[in-house]
């Protein structure tokens, strides 16, 4: 039973939606790494939840290093970063009667593994707030990753029906999206995203979509080519953040469909630098990473919690039920989820260059 991720570079996630506080221990970080404050408030603000298409509890996410931090700079030591819970509405949850499970979240599934003992208001450890603890600790490496060439970007690829356009300019559009709360490259699907997910909040409903994720950058050779291959450690990571439940790489399921002549990425020198003229194995082979962009995409299920009447049971007796939820949920989570994958991504991608590289990659100048 282990809350821990990651080799050279771990993360540990704890609280629960209702508790005191949340955070993270990221243990296995260089010495010497600028702590960017504004950055980890401005990835907190991509998080938070904004207008009409997000719930109504918004946190202030305010956050303070309780240790691993000094003059503003990582010690190399744990680094855990606290954030402390100030929106509780516990009424929402039902208390005082016998809980209903949630049809799509964790409330039977925890009842199962913790008997009963779970701090279940809110969701708790399954709660979408922990993410904030997440994006907090992402926000410690991007900067360094930024440092060595690498960025990373994330946009809503498909909302439903509707389909942002494709990454054209890596660079640019990575900018672009870097300041964008909700993150379409073509103005005309994001509106349409917008209003999609209005119309199916007036309905009751939830909506799920695609998430594609370009790490930008990123030098060839890096990876394990087994149990820890790019693609083993970044699945595992964005399979950890709630409501991911598809995760592919390059042209990912497509590649089944088609013929070698067609998917194989050709190589080609270009003024000395190998590349390849398509990157439908998304900058992974052998689970080694070979200098092309790494093209991610996960799928994001629709909020479970809906306010449409479903079927389910009762916790303690088992008893069939209607439930109608109460509480605040997103209509949507996608456009939240973007800057978690992004900082998951970054996490995992810091963890497999300190396996490569070593700590000292990533260390500061005194
Ligand atoms: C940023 C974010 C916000 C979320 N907000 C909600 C929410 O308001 N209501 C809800 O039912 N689920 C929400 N979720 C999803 C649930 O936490 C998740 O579906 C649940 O824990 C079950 O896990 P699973 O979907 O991975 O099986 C959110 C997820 C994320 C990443």
């Amino acid at each position: 039973m282990k809350n821990t991720f990651g080799n050279s570079l771990s993360i540990t996630l704890f609280g629960e939606s209702h508790g005191p506080y949340i955070g993270a221990v990221l243990d296995g970080l260089a010495p010497g790494m600028d702590i960017d404050v504004e950055f980890i408030k401005d990835q907190l603000l991509l998080r938070r939840p904004s207008g009409k298409i997000s719930t109504k509890r918004v946190e202030a996410d305010e956050f303070s290093f309780a240790s691993g931090v000094y003059n503003g700079k990582t010690t190399g030591t744990p680094l855990c970063i606290l954030i402390p819970n100030t929106v509780q509405k516990s009424s929402d949850y039902g208390e005082e009667t016998e809980r209903p499970a949630r049809p799509g979240h964790a409330d039977f599934t925890a009842r199962m593994k913790y008997h009963g003992f779970e701090d279940y208001r809110g969701g708790g450890h399954f709660s979408g707030r922990i993410t904030a603890a997440l994006v907090a600790a992402g926000a410690v490496v991007i900067p360094a990753l930024k440092d060595k060439g690498i960025v990373i970007g994330t946009h809503i690829k498909s909302l439903g029906d509707i389909k942002d356009r494709d990454f054209s300019d890596y660079g640019k559009d990575i900018e672009v999206l870097s300041h964008k709360v909700f993150a379409v490259l073509d103005e005309n699907a994001e509106k349409q995203m917008v209003a999609k997910i209005e119309d199916t909040a007036a309905k009751l409903d939830s909506i799920g979509g695609v998430l594609e994720t370009v790490v930008y950058g990123m030098p060839a050779g890096v990876g394990e080519p087994w149990f820890d291959s790019v693609e083993s450690v970044l699945s595992h990571g964005l399979y950890s953040i709630p409501g991911i439940k598809g995760v592919q790489f390059g042209a990912g399921f497509d590649l089944a469909g088609g013929y070698g002549s067609e998917f194989n990425d050709a190589f080609y020198n270009d003024n000395g630098s190998i590349r390849t003229k398509s990157n439908n194995n998304g900058g992974i082979n052998g689970g080694i990473t070979n200098g092309m962009p790494i093209i991610i995409r996960s799928a994001v299920k629709p909020t479970p919690s809906i306010y449409k009447e479903q079927d389910t049971v009762l916790l303690d007796s088992g008893k069939d039920t209607k439930l109608s939820i109460q509480g605040r949920h997103d209509p949507a989570i996608i456009h939240r989820a973007r800057v978690v994958v992004d900082s998951m991504t970054a996490l995992c991608v810091y963890d497999l260059l300190a396996s490569r590289f070593g700590t000292d990659f990533f260390k500061g100048d005194k």
